[in-house]
């Protein structure tokens, strides 16, 4: 059996396993290695077809018990409402903490059932199967959880760390072209801040990112997934502003997302709060301008908006600045940025974190870059 822990591997309680055909491999790895005495797949309808019920399938042939919840998925189930209505449906099925959830689809999906598993009876196990770009390479790792609510995203949740995620780069060739670009958003938020070579990689790949290439898609789960795991152990709940890093794009991605009643998809609102980052970096001379010209280069060519116009909703510069106050990295009302200070670098703070303060006027100067 093809059983490999990958060098993506967080530690004891945590595995992060790849080299897997999901389909195949996972039903005897969780024979071999069982996580519960039963589970429950909770897999996005629209892929119900496609990967969860030959999961169940699979697991029922070696006579596993399970059960299959074909569930909506998108931004708009992530609700507190909704999660209280899966933790009903659980305790209705006696689930207890001998209990598993499998969680097959984006990271709308993970966020929302990882946040049901960590609240329900003060916490199941459950596993990430993850389906989209956003929910292997970011999303499906790291144990944020949650829901978001009218004082904006994620507002609501808690750390709570699946007990083993499956990493699968196949199960991404079924994504509409849509979803691949969506998932370039985040994708790029590791080459800009954290690593030159994915950088690279991507400016070399876009072809082969939309043809499906394997080798490709390899290429940027594993090395995008191992740079979250090393930031989120470095700071695995964020009070070091260590794992704060990981939000650069976000603050103004945020904003965006708010603004457009969360009907713009993350990865795009990451990739206009990355051009909003970069040129605060370049106003302040930290990035050069060729550098900050390198990362607009980058989003465009994997189809990613730069200009507000490009989104197709209204938008100003007060709705994209109005949520930033309730954001979770505003403190006292001063607002933090991620700031970029090179292609694969960040700048550091005084002391040692991430956080930049960054005044309002400068913001909305920045912000012209987008409109
Ligand atoms: N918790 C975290 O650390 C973290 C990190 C990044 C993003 N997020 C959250 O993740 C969410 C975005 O995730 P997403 O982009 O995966 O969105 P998503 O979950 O809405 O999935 C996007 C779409 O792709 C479809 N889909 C999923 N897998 C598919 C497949 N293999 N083939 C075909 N279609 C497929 C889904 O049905 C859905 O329509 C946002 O809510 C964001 O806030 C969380
Ligand atoms: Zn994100």
């Amino acid at each position: 059996m093809p059983v490999t822990h990958s060098p993506v591997y967080f530690d004891e309680s945590f595995d992060v396993v790849t080299g897997y055909d999901m389909l195949k491999d996972v039903p005897t790895h969780l024979q071999n290695y069982p996580l519960g005495n039963k589970y429950k797949i909770f897999v996005s309808e629209d892929i119900a077809g496609l990967y969860g019920e030959p999961l169940f399938e699979g697991m029922k042939e070696l006579r596993l018990n399970v059960t299959l919840e074909p569930i909506k998925d998108g931004e708009e189930v992530k609700r507190d409402t909704v999660a209280a209505k899966l933790r009903r449906l659980l305790h209705r099925e006696e689930f207890d903490r001998r209990s598993c959830l499998i969680i097959v689809g984006g990271g709308t999906l993970s966020d929302l059932v990882g946040y049901v598993a960590g609240t329900y009876k003060r916490g199941i196990p459950y596993i990430n199967i993850p389906t989209t770009f956003i929910g292997q390479t970011d999303a499906g790792i790291g144990g944020k959880t949650g829901v978001d609510d009218e004082f904006g995203k994620n507002m609501i949740g808690v750390f709570y760390n699946p007990r083993r995620i499956y990493l699968d780069p196949k199960l991404l060739v079924s994504l509409p072209n849509q979803e691949v670009v969506n998932g370039m958003g985040e994708v790029i938020k590791y080459g800009v801040g954290f690593r030159p070579d994915i950088f690279e990689f991507l400016e070399q790949s876009h072809e082969k990112v939309f043809a499906r290439n394997p080798e490709t898609y390899e290429f940027i789960v594993h090395e995008s997934a191992k740079t979250k795991v090393s930031v989120v152990k470095e700071d695995p709940r964020e009070t070091r502003d260590i794992r704060t890093s990981l939000n650069l794009g976000h603050t103004t991605g945020h904003g965006i997302e708010k603004a457009t009643n969360y009907g713009l998809q993350h990865g795009l609102a990451v990739g206009l709060g990355l051009v909003v980052a970069t040129e605060l970096s370049a106003m302040r001379g930290i990035m050069s301008r060729d550098n900050a010209s390198r990362i607009v280069a980058l989003l465009k060519l994997y189809g990613l908006p730069t200009k507000i116009s490009q989104i197709g909703y209204v938008v100003t510069k007060s709705d994209i600045m109005g949520p930033m106050v309730h954001d979770k990295k505003t403190v006292g009302g001063v607002v933090n940025y991620v700031l970029p200070n090179g292609i694969g670098s960040l700048q550091k703070n005084g002391m040692g974190g991430y956080s930049n303060p960054v005044g309002w006027h400068e913001i909305e100067k920045a912000l012209d870059v987008i409109f």
